[in-house]
């Protein structure tokens, strides 16, 4: 996809978001066209090459936002791909009057196309044509909306590389191959890979990622990629849960087809995505991604329910239930974590499906510091990553004891699952660190193609994560 600036003359798709109804040349848009998200070809015969108009509803003025454009942009890339034609021209005449600011508009527009065009081909022998269009922005040119194309354009890159890693089949994205691109991946300016496979594990004291590794032919890893553009900048460690399958372990999961289970890479894809779209813009951040990388499976190596796990701070836990993995091997990557000499620590994990009965599909719980908590509901309502407050409970953690060892990997109440694993996650924290916590288990996919968002994974938590690095960064000093 490639966009410029000004008109196009050839054979072309003329393309109008339109807030009211109105009169263009011969053809009259009804109020009805005006619908959100509602799009409507027209074909104009009479001029010498044809053209053809796709009327892009926008809903009203009042009810236009960065978020609907998106949306909108994503469902007309759609539409205008089953078009013969290769070229095609944007109208923004529909800013007129309106409240956004045209540079974030653009930015969003670009966004919401890339996004809403992305196809997950890998595995169909017939693979559906994306147009490479040439896309022009009835615009002038200027360095500033130049910008705010290229803005979009990586934003969306970079959540789409994440929804790849998240829809690729499991065995193709194992905990080897996983930890092979990471490597890859990330060799730029200022950047640094470091993977620690099953001895350095050992050595580190890292058993619960041991624990849970254990089923696996594959080793369990720990990948940390640093990118340091600012080392004045407040130092943010990012954690993802990497568990490229999860069976749920000897507690066998038994759903009639638990094939979204290649997603429990959810939380480490995200911070993946995050960490590309940052180094891509450049940004003046210091952050260090940690991603505990593992597979859950059960055979006579893997670890079984009763066990005791001796993790570095001197805890055991009792594995009362091997398919609550997450937490076992997130809190290993937050006990590393205190070597980084973290400013904040953010871990992103598709950790519970108590999280999608608390809040649906369409949001994510974030837990912990209300400073943190707070910026990410407010980033997350610009961006679409959308995230609510979760409260951590302290006459909960009670549910967490264990009859034999320290605690238990599992609440002993069948409610509030979110909020018992994440109290549990805090017991693993560094002391005097700031701490958020983000399940994401249920917005990790989209279950329908609407707007932008396609069936599949939805490439979650790339832009939140990303936005909030940049402007904590902005907001905190490095306190050492
Ligand atoms: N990976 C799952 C959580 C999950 C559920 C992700 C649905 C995506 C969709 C996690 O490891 C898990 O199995 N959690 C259990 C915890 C329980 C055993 C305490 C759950 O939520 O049922
Ligand atoms: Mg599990
Ligand atoms: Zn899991």
């Amino acid at each position: 996809m490639n966009f410029h600036f000004g008109q196009q003359k050839w054979d072309m798709i003329e393309v109008y978001p339109v807030l009211k109804p109105f009169l263009h040349k011969s053809i009259q848009i009804p109020k009805w066209m005006v619908e959100k998200h509602k799009c409507h070809w027209f074909r104009d015969q009479s001029e010498q090459a044809s053209r053809d108009y796709l009327v892009v509803g926008l809903g009203s003025d009042e009810t236009l936002t960065y978020e609907s454009l998106r949306e909108a942009a994503g469902e007309a890339a759609r539409i205008a791909n089953s078009c013969q034609k290769d070229n095609i021209q944007i109208s923004f005449d529909f800013l007129e009057g309106v409240n956004l600011n045209k540079v974030n508009a653009v930015s969003a527009f670009v966004e919401g196309w890339m996004l809403g065009a992305y196809q997950f081909q890998k595995y169909r022998q017939e693979k559906a044509a994306v147009k490479p269009f040439r896309i022009y922005l009835l615009l002038d040119e200027t360095n500033e909306l130049k910008k705010a194309i290229e803005t979009g354009a990586l934003r969306a890159k970079s959540t789409n590389l994440t929804r790849d890693l998240c829809n690729t089949d499991p065995t193709d994205l194992n905990p080897d191959t996983f930890t092979e691109a990471i490597r890859k991946h990330f060799d730029g300016e200022n950047m640094s890979v470091r993977i620690y496979g099953n001895d350095d594990l050992q050595k580190l004291e890292l058993n619960g990622l041991l624990a849970v590794g254990r089923g696996s032919r594959f080793s369990p890893y720990l990948a940390e990629i640093k990118l340091c553009n600012d080392p004045n900048k407040p130092h943010i460690v990012l954690i993802g849960k990497g568990m490229t399958y999860d069976s749920g372990g000897i507690s066998i999961k038994t759903g009639r087809n638990i094939s979204d289970m290649r997603m429990d890479m959810g939380g480490a894809g995200a911070v993946f995505g995050a960490m590309d779209l940052l180094a891509s813009g450049n940004k003046d951040v210091n952050v260090t991604a940690l991603l505990p990388i593992s597979e859950n499976l059960p055979n006579e190596k893997a670890f079984l329910p009763g066990e005791v796990i001796h993790f570095a701070n001197g805890l055991h836990v009792q594995v009362g239930n091997t398919d609550a993995e997450g937490r076992l091997i997130l809190a290993d990557a937050l006990l590393y974590s205190e070597r980084l000499n973290p400013d904040v620590i953010i871990d992103a994990a598709t950790l519970t499906g108590s999280i999608g009965a608390a809040l649906g599909l369409k949001y994510a719980g974030v837990f912990g510091n209300e400073v943190i908590t707070d910026l990410m509901k407010r980033l997350g309502n610009d961006s679409g990553d959308f995230i609510w407050p979760m409260p951590l409970i302290d006459e909960y953690e009670k549910s967490l004891q264990s009859d034999y060892a320290d605690i238990c990997n599992i609440s002993s109440d069948l409610n509030a699952g979110a909020i018992t694993a994440a109290l549990f996650l805090r017991k693993f924290v560094p002391h005097n660190v700031e701490w958020g916590h983000i399940d994401m288990a249920a917005p990790v996919q989209s279950a329908q193609t609407k707007g932008y968002h396609v069936r599949g994974a939805s490439g979650y938590g790339v832009r939140l994560l990303a936005d909030f690095v940049e402007n904590y960064s902005k907001l905190k000093e490095r306190k050492r």
